[in-house]
């Protein structure tokens, strides 16, 4: 959008969010060496931050990338971008904030390239409203998931934990779902065959009253997922983690990924397994409110408001 007033931070200083362009020589866009994170705001205020931003951390010390900034000045820096762009917010909107961090430009390039930092760091916001919304009427209806031939990248090769953009297996996954069944989610399993994640989210079971999500060996461990285990207990609902299979989820009470951007979204079917009746079924509803709560924020409502999506109605 050329008339952005959007400003974003970009290794040391602020660009407006047009000109926020790293270059061809970054170590990122040549090999996908970057590690990145996905906050967003609720009534304008970010949500866990410093749970991103200490994964993001976990992520450069795994990926030793140093990217010249304490913990403590990436949060200042990220307060003053959410400061900086508030103003560009309409009423009852939220921004997304993307930390990105690569090791720079490869160093026989640094010569040629415009703008010869190393490392790359940026920050940029991008209001909710201008995602596609196609996603969010699921939480409404319920979404459709496949599990896809191609499977998660264990972490005997490149750790899932680290949340880094080498994403070519999660493109994979989804255009293999998208030909399966348009307009679903794919579910990928591990090399054991365990269920793992979504291509940007988390999956997650109710069984019997009782939580349950995959062993967190080969997934990204989520910020949200992290919120709803601390929110199911302290509404007294078990939570257990454990090795599951595709059975579990075609039999499950409840299902539903969850991830930053729409945080919680009930799913319907699994391979065409109907998995629950009502949407969202009735844990999932409790873990629902709890995060509203929690968030200060109706996000459904307003996901609604802000995607003109329809009232909730039960699936069939
Ligand atoms: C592969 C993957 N799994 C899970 C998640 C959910 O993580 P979070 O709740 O921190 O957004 C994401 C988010 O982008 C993801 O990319």
């Amino acid at each position: 959008m050329g008339d952005s007033q959007r400003v974003a931070y970009l290794n040391g200083g602020w660009v407006p969010e047009t000109k926020s362009s790293v270059s061809v020589f970054d170590l990122g866009v040549l090999y996908g060496q970057m590690v990145f994170e996905f906050t967003r705001t609720y009534n304008r205020k970010p949500f866990r931050l410093v749970h991103h931003l200490q994964r993001l951390y976990n992520s450069m010390q795994v990926a030793d990338i140093d990217c010249g900034l304490t913990m403590d000045e990436m949060y200042d820096l990220t307060m003053e971008l959410l400061e900086r762009n508030m103003h560009t917010l309409a009423d009852g909107d939220d921004f997304g904030v993307w930390h990105n961090c690569s090791p720079g430009i490869q160093t026989q390039y640094q010569d040629m390239a415009p703008q010869s930092s190393r490392p790359t760091v940026t920050i940029n916001v991008w209001p909710i409203s201008l995602f596609k919304p196609d996603q969010w009427i699921h939480q409404s209806i319920g979404m459709d998931a496949v599990i896809t031939p191609q499977r998660t990248v264990p972490s005997k090769l490149i750790d899932p934990k680290v949340k880094n953009r080498s994403r070519m297996h999660y493109r994979m996954a989804e255009v293999q779902a998208a030909r399966i069944k348009p307009g679903s989610m794919a579910i990928l399993v591990d090399d054991d065959g365990h269920i793992s994640e979504g291509t940007s989210c988390n999956v997650m079971l109710v069984r019997d009253g009782t939580l349950v999500s995959p062993e967190p060996r080969n997934i990204l461990r989520g910020v949200t997922r992290g919120a709803i285990i601390d929110l199911a207990q302290a509404l007294e609902i078990p939570f257990v983690e454990t090795n599951l299979d595709p059975y579990d989820v075609y039999t499950a009470d409840e299902a539903f990924f969850c991830s930053t951007s729409f945080a919680i979204m009930p799913i319907r079917t699994v391979d065409d397994h109907r998995i629950s009746e009502g949407i969202p079924g009735p844990v999932t509803q409790r873990i629902i409110d709890a995060f509203s709560d929690d968030v200060g924020i109706d996000f459904i409502q307003q996901a609604r408001e802000l995607f003109d999506l329809p009232e909730p109605a039960l699936a069939h």
